[in-house]
């Protein structure tokens, strides 16, 4: 697989770890106002992020593969425990309280981190000659999720 075929299938993880980076220096600098802008780019970019792999990825890769080994499942229990986090985060952001907020970020960040790798190995084994060949289909369908309302139950 070229880097071009790797890029366009696990898209952007980079950037949720340094937005959460720079979250944190904002809010240790008591950069609140920054630090609550930064965390509300993050959970946007992270629920349109989500839903294109709940909603176009994942039910690909299970048609395509099927999912005898439940790494699908698991990357999708992943996504409950970081939308769960998320909340969490949601909730203690709002208190200005830099050590209750980072008690809240640092599991969060690391389920991020650990959730990116764990896809990406799994997407990179998946990904077969048959779904390369629908390169263009599948990124119309991932861009065509942006109009349409998600699945998934967020309070925030
Ligand atoms: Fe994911
Ligand atoms: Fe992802």
């Amino acid at each position: 697989m070229n880097s071009t075929s790797d890029n366009w299938l696990v898209h952007d993880h980079h950037k949720y770890d340094a937005v959460l980076d720079d979250c944190e220096m904002a809010a240790d600098v008591g950069e609140w106002k920054n630090a609550k802008h930064l965390f509300q780019k993050f959970a946007s970019d992270l629920k349109l992020h989500m839903r294109m792999e709940d909603e176009v990825l994942y039910p690909l890769f299970i048609e395509e593969n099927g999912d005898p080994d439940g790494v699908i499942a698991h990357l999708s229990e992943e996504h409950d425990y970081l939308v769960h986090l998320v909340h969490d985060l949601a909730y203690i952001i709002k208190s200005n309280d830099f050590d209750h907020f980072l008690d809240c970020l640092e599991p969060l960040h690391v389920a991020m981190k650990q959730h990116s790798e764990h896809e990406e190995k799994v997407f990179l084994n998946m990904a077969n000659q048959s779904i390369l060949m629908q390169r263009d289909e599948i990124i119309e369908r991932l861009n065509a999720i942006q109009n349409k309302p998600g699945g998934r139950i967020w309070d925030f």
